[in-house]
């Protein structure tokens, strides 16, 4: 069995974090295949010999996009974010990881942290050029970094509404122009942005416009960019996580801890979401399984959006 990396560190690798969370005998109940001593997945999914660059990966859904990377096959990746120490330190953890339950020694990963803040387009530029002079190329980017800020729209400082257009709209924008400007060149590539269901659907009780207008602008971002690249093989997709368990969300939840239940009351499958249950969708959109498709949104969320 491959090894399995938790979002939660090095700390849990010694309390076996490597154990399925759903027992073996339960996985074969779940699954409609029998089991078989070798099994395979199909190979189209494998992030081997891709380089990967993902915005907001020091900690939260960025760091597990890179964890699902190394998970299948990657050992080139950029994790970009604002402090240059935690982009560095994250970096040292994932090689570390990476070199658990597997045959990869430390200098066959390449892993690097870098310094980035996305609303500002110079910053990203620097970013990619750090990227290209380490790797040669970058084929498959990740736009998530963001934030999130609950004001009823009366009370919303301008600044602060500024500032968060800039991170996660601009910041979107600026990451996926500066993909393309290398994807374009070398032959293609994929391009991830991280929106929400905050795109769909507006979440109670907590008040939040113009995060989920920006989440909006993100999702048909993607579509627009997917059609400007679309012949030039540049593939532009969104994921959109319903509520998932991480920093983001913990300092809402801090302040209204009754919040919680109220958000699992309203997710059909009665839970919020851990960044784990995102690996597949990310790793799909990353990959040449999903060649075929652009301008597309995988949700992720429980059923959120369907009720
Ligand atoms: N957690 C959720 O429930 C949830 C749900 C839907 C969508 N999302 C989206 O997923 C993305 C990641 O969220 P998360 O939960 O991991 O958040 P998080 O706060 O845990 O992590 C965000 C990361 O982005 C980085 N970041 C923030 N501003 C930046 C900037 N200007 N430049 C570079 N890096 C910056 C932070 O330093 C941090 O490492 C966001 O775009 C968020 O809107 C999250």
């Amino acid at each position: 069995m491959s090894a399995r990396i938790s979002s939660r560190g090095t700390s849990l690798l010694r309390s076996n974090v490597f154990a399925p969370r759903i027992s073996t005998v339960n996985r074969w109940r779940y699954s409609s295949t029998i089991p078989t001593k070798s099994p395979k997945t199909l190979s189209d999914f494998s992030m081997e010999g891709k380089v990967c660059l993902v915005t907001g990966a020091a900690r939260g859904l960025g760091n597990e996009f890179c964890r699902a990377f190394v998970q299948s096959g990657c050992t080139t990746i950029a994790i970009v974010d604002l402090k240059e120490s935690e982009a560095k330190e994250a970096a040292k953890e994932l090689t570390e990881l990476a070199c658990v339950n597997s045959d990869l020694k430390k200098e066959d990963i390449k892993i690097i942290g870098i310094e980035c803040d996305v609303s500002s387009e110079l910053s990203v530029q620097r970013a990619y050029a750090e990227t290209i002079n380490t790797f040669g190329r970058v084929d498959s980017v990740v736009a998530s970094a963001g934030i999130v800020e609950n004001y009823a729209a009366f009370d919303y400082p301008f600044d602060r509404i500024k500032r968060l257009y800039d991170i996660n709209v601009h910041g979107a924008f600026f990451t996926a122009r500066e993909a393309a400007r290398n994807m374009i060149p070398q032959g293609g590539g994929s391009i991830v942005l991280v929106a929400s269901m905050s795109a769909n659907i507006i979440n109670i009780p907590q008040p939040q416009t113009p995060y989920n207008a920006s989440k909006a602008a993100v999702r048909h971002m993607a579509s627009s960019l997917a059609v400007e690249w679309a012949k030039k093989h540049v593939r532009v997709n969104v994921l959109s996580p319903g509520y998932m368990a991480t920093k983001l969300t913990r300092t809402i939840l801090n302040h209204d801890p009754e919040l919680k239940k109220t958000w699992e009351s309203l997710t059909p499958m009665g839970r919020i979401g851990e960044p784990e249950d995102l690996a597949g969708a990310v790793v799909f959109l990353s990959s040449d399984a999903s060649r075929f498709m652009t301008g597309s949104e995988i949700r992720v969320d429980g059923g959120y959006c369907i009720i």
